[in-house]
């Protein structure tokens, strides 16, 4: 019996002795039983080596290889050349929803109002718009339902009765949408100017649609 403690006392302090307390740091490499992969066979950058035939350890890119990511495109779209893509840099109607000093309405000479530009406003508005606003354009977007308050709902009759003393006439949409209002953050960097112009018809369309569909002016949310 003595022996039999004994041994188990010996066993017990070798295996404290190797594997160390529970939860005890040490600053000296493992144990390695079963090797992790952590020695393996490699080539440190900038050595030589002796498998290849010219000796250099790197490789070169294959002939004909473009390298991307080190030249900057010719127009950067945020300097000069920003209105070759369409975001608009002019003063006109067309670039500003503005005749001097007074938001303008209707649409710009060089928009031609038809069902292709109403189709592609839908797209543009369900992509960047109906978040918010939602697809019907009543302000009851996802993001009204995690605490984005006050979404205009443009169903009312400041946004869709022109003969309403608030009215906001196409250019006021046009400039809304360029430069933000409120929370509301601003997309002049992110739709084209043309895109915006198909995008406010859209919501006219939206708008039209509702006045006829229900016989009234959608309820008011806010
Ligand atoms: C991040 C949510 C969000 C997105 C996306 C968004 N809006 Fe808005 N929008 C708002 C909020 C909030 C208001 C109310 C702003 C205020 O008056 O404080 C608003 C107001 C407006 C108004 C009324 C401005 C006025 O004259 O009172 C218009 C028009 C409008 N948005 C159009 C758009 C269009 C078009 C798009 C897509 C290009 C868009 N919004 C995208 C949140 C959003």
């Amino acid at each position: 019996m003595r022996w039999y403690f004994l041994t188990l006392f010996a066993i017990a302090a070798m295996v404290v002795g190797l594997a160390g307390f529970r939860g005890t740091r040490s600053p000296n490499r493992p144990l390695e039983f079963l090797n992790d992969m952590d020695n393996q066979a490699k080539i440190k950058p900038q050595t030589s080596s002796e498998f290849f035939v010219d000796g250099m350890g790197a490789r070169k890119p294959v002939d004909g290889t473009i390298p991307m990511g080190y030249t900057l495109p010719e127009i950067p779209a945020q300097s000069g050349g920003y209105q070759e893509f369409g975001f608009g840099q002019g003063k006109d109607y067309f670039n500003t929803g503005r005749f001097g000093d007074y938001w303008g309405d209707g649409f710009p000479a060089e928009v031609t109002v038809d069902e292709g530009l109403v189709r592609r406003g839908k797209e543009r508005f369900d992509i960047y718009c109906a978040i918010c606003h939602g697809e019907a354009g009543d302000g009851k977007g996802v993001t009204s339902n995690f605490g984005v308050n006050n979404i205009a709902n443009l169903h009312l009759p400041q946004f869709a009765d022109p003969s309403n003393a608030q009215y906001r006439t196409n250019g006021s949409i046009f400039n809304t949408i360029t430069h933000g209002q409120g929370l509301m953050g601003a997309y002049g960097t992110n739709v084209v100017v043309h895109d915006r112009w198909a995008i406010i018809a859209y919501v006219r369309a939206l708008q039209k649609e509702a006045v006829t569909d229900a016989g009234a002016p959608a309820p008011a949310n806010n």
